[in-house]
């Protein structure tokens, strides 16, 4: 107990002597006050309010101790921030309150999260642990639910908690003693005793072939009639246009038969082709929503290069996606509720034949949709606030996004193969870039660090282009 409030004490003194206002700073993000943010956990509606919570190293901007920050909102554009949620101070956790679910039963907001501990030896331990609040604000611990069952290392983690009729149901992501990545199911009646169901998905369960030393964050979830499995593998080799970051986030559409614990499914899809996306988690909403949120970030070599790491912080969320699933892929669309960060808007008729067009704005914070209304040549090209460059080159089908590393000393890219663009939807936070494509089937999310502040985006097509744009300034809440 004298632990955990020395460590909330510590951390609120670091809050109140840190002043967390830079060019950096992400408008309408949630980024965390200071340190570290990766992954989005424990996302809920709960008494009127959306919760997010978020793995939070408040001390630097490094992996070295993660608790779980909580901030709450009931629009989704005004967040309130909370006192961390849970800090490591129990011998079960004692290494991190790692990434976990949450769920509302009984008129209580329980919260599954994995206890990381490492050993003396240098290995670690691995405990699923539950903590409940009944006012959204302070839980109590109530200790390990789950402990490592045989077969597995202790890269065993990640809860995530639903209920499907009368059952709770948890999956957690594994790796084998074989070293390959796999998700795990377990089951309870009371949330406190949880019974081993078998594994879900991996190879030798429903796949022939290595997929990953680890999954990571699994997330399973019914939608539009099918059985969807999010996961985030890690150690899966980079290909043309595939697994171009360290590690990936995607999805598998199936069946499930909850009897027999068999899931059916097709073929892996990355959920997002940027630099910046990963560990992935959804929640349904009062009105039956799917809500994705991401971590804006990767843990690659280029993590300690980014440049809000000066002013004390690094990483972001991504804007909440509602998901739906179309032709047999999961398609992300910005919610409603970021409507109303609107401000002055702007719409016109572009018709560009082998020329540059530029639009100026009257602010760095954009969202811009774009429909193609025709396009006839091979290549068009939009660069976004002189850095980042969006290209279609339709003769091989492929777009790109191409950004200046976070030193400016090269350019890089990531691609994906796409026959026809008709639509980009587009959000411009101060150092972050969200591109969503043909209403949502393909997605790009990447952090950017401005070289020059040129608020603007330049077209250029060869061939002939009609194209019917608006954009909104956006108002900053933060
Ligand atoms: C994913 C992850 C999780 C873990 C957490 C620790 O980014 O490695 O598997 O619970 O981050 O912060």
């Amino acid at each position: 107990m004298e632990t955990e409030i020395q460590l909330r004490n510590q951390i609120f003194q670091r809050l109140i002597d840190y002043q967390h206002q830079d060019e950096n700073r992400l408008a309408f993000h949630l980024t965390p006050p200071i340190g570290l943010m990766n992954d989005p956990n424990g996302l809920v509606y709960y008494k009127g309010k959306y919760h997010v919570f978020y793995q939070w190293n408040p001390f630097d901007t490094n992996h070295t101790f993660k608790c779980w920050g909580h901030y709450s909102s009931s629009d989704f554009i005004h967040w309130e921030e909370h006192p961390p949620a849970l800090v490591p101070s129990e011998w079960y956790e004692k290494d991190g309150c790692y990434s976990g679910s949450a769920i509302v039963h009984d008129s209580k907001l329980y919260l599954f999260y994995t206890g990381n501990v490492k050993t003396t030896e240098g290995g670690r331990e691995t405990y699923q642990c539950l903590a409940v609040s009944d006012d959204g604000v302070h839980f109590e611990k109530k200790g390990p639910v789950i402990y490592l069952p045989k077969g597995f290392t202790p890269h065993f983690r990640d809860p995530k908690v639903w209920k499907q009729e009368d059952k709770w149901l948890m999956v957690i992501g594994a790796q084998t003693e074989e070293l390959e990545g796999l998700t795990a199911v377990f089951a309870s009646n009371d949330l406190i005793n949880w019974q081993w169901q078998g594994p879900l998905a991996g190879n030798g369960v429903s796949l022939s072939k290595y997929f990953g030393y680890m999954w990571e964050c699994p997330d399973f979830f019914s939608l539009n009639g099918k059985d969807i499995l999010i996961v985030s593998p890690q150690g899966l080799e980079a290909q043309p246009f595939q697994y171009e970051n360290l590690y990936q986030s995607g999805y598998f559409i199936g069946e499930w038969d909850s009897k027999t614990n068999k899931y059916v499914h097709g073929t892996f899809h990355e959920l997002d082709h940027g630099f910046d996306f990963y560990a992935p988690q959804t929640f349904e909403d009062p009105n039956g929503r799917r809500i994705l949120l991401a971590w804006m970030g990767m843990g690659d070599e280029q993590e300690q290069t980014h440049q809000s790491i000066k002013s004390g912080w690094i990483h972001s969320l991504t804007i909440p996606r509602e998901l739906t699933v179309k032709d047999g892929r999961l398609y992300q669309k910005p919610i409603e509720e970021l409507k109303q960060l609107r401000n002055k808007a702007r719409s016109e008729i572009f018709s560009i034949a082998n020329e540059e067009k530029e639009v100026l704005f009257d602010s760095e914070l954009q969202e811009i949709i774009i429909d193609i209304e025709q396009f006839e040549g091979n290549k068009w090209e939009i660069q976004i606030h002189n850095h980042c460059k969006l290209i279609f080159n339709r003769k091989d089908s492929i777009v790109t996004l191409e950004r200046q590393n976070f030193n400016h000393s090269k350019l890089e890219t990531r691609q994906c193969k796409i026959n026809k663009i008709d639509n980009i939807h587009m959000y411009l936070d101060r150092t972050s870039l969200e591109i969503f494509l043909n209403n949502g089937q393909i997605v790009f999310s990447s952090r950017y660090y401005k070289k020059t502040i040129k608020n603007q985006c330049l077209i250029s097509v060869e061939g002939k282009a009609k194209l019917r744009w608006k954009n909104w300034s956006l108002y900053s809440y933060q």
